[in-house]
């Protein structure tokens, strides 16, 4: 049975980027071997400097993964800080890895571009998620395609610590990502994401949930006149939530002309509305019962604890501690 594992960072709220990309491939995964889910909060300290906010995002998350779908009988849901071995398995692969490796990762890159001052916690910041995917011997590692770069990584620190310490100390993780949905874009066409502000929030309430939808870049082609479907964000995420024919349908109304961009948009609101309505349902219920969720995550890193001291001890010692 496939050990997988993932996680995602407490930094705002949840988007369809987030959730397309890796929330509901992780749910999938659940059926198909032993998953483990944390919320990355060590990860988010690259980032946010309110604790409040930290506390709150963090907990938000965990309500929307189990309201998504996690289902805490089948999979292990945690939060990353409560499994503190793995920031020791960060120093340990932190002296294996080359400077080089981390100068060459996009999303330090990207940050430093956005004028992201470059702490040395945001700089190792692969480090730290190659210890996340290593500490449990995971196997696969659903992730959007961002990611796949610091899986990456990941395999090539496994790879130096078992040349230099021992063949199958470490386990070598594969990652996996849907290829129809490595991207999903945004308001603006470019890929959703919290850094571009053209997010779209799933649990957003309906008249907020709507604006949003509303604003979707568009050009200036009049009502009459024919539209490209190729290049809309709009027939882009309705292809999420809609059926092949209703994508067809809506497809060859951009070709025809006759129909605004309004039009199109309110169908869109419509499908994203309809789809979440479940998971709406479920985070209200969930929402009145802290103390499950706290419970839920008390279990959760209990078990993580367990396969994270085994990992250590099996490469502290390796390593001649
Ligand atoms: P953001 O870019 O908004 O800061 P994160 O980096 O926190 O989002 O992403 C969390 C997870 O969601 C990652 O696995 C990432 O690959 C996935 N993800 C985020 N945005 C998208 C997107 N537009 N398309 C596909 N996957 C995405
Ligand atoms: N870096 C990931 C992101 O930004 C979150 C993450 C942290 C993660 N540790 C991980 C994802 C381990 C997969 C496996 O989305």
């Amino acid at each position: 049975m496939p050990r997988i594992l993932s996680g995602i960072k407490p930094t705002g709220r949840l988007h369809l980027g987030n959730y397309f990309g890796m929330m509901r491939p992780a749910i999938d995964w659940q059926e198909k071997g032993d998953a483990l889910y944390f919320i990355a909060d060590y990860h988010a300290l690259t980032t946010v400097r309110d604790p409040a906010k930290l506390r709150e995002d963090t907990r938000s998350l965990a309500v929307d993964f189990l309201a998504c779908g996690l289902d805490p009988e089948k999979a292990t849901f945690f939060r990353q800080s409560d499994v503190p071995q793995v920031t020791e398995l960060t120093w340990l692969l932190s002296v294996m890895t080359p400077m080089g490796l981390l100068e060459r990762c996009h999303a330090y890159k990207d940050a430093l571009a956005r004028g992201v001052s470059a702490s040395h916690g945001l700089f190792a910041y692969p480090v730290l998620m190659a210890a996340d995917i290593l500490i449990y011997d995971s196997d696969v590692v659903p992730v959007g395609k961002d990611q796949k770069q610091h899986v990456e990584v990941t395999r090539d620190l496994a790879i130096k610590m078992n040349e230099t310490y021992g063949e199958g100390l470490l386990k070598l993780p594969e990652p996996s990502i849907l290829p129809e949905l490595a991207t999903i874009p945004g308001l603006d066409g470019q890929k959703m994401s919290k850094s571009y502000g053209n997010t779209i929030e799933l649990f957003l309430e309906e008249k907020a949930l709507r604006k949003k939808i509303m604003g979707i870049l568009t050009d200036s082609t009049p009502v009459e006149a024919p539209k490209d479907p190729a290049t809309s964000s709009i027939v882009g995420l309705y292809r999420l939530f809609a059926t092949p024919a209703e994508v067809a349908r809506m497809e060859e109304e951009f070709r025809a002309g006759g129909v605004g961009y309004g039009e199109f948009k309110k169908r869109l609101f419509g499908a994203v509305w309809d789809h979440f309505a479940p998971a709406r349902a479920r985070r209200d219920e969930i929402v009145r019962d802290p103390g499950a969720v706290d419970a839920v995550l008390r279990r959760g890193a209990e078990r993580a604890g367990a396969l994270a001291d085994a990992t250590l001890s099996r490469v502290r010692k390796a390593m001649g501690l």
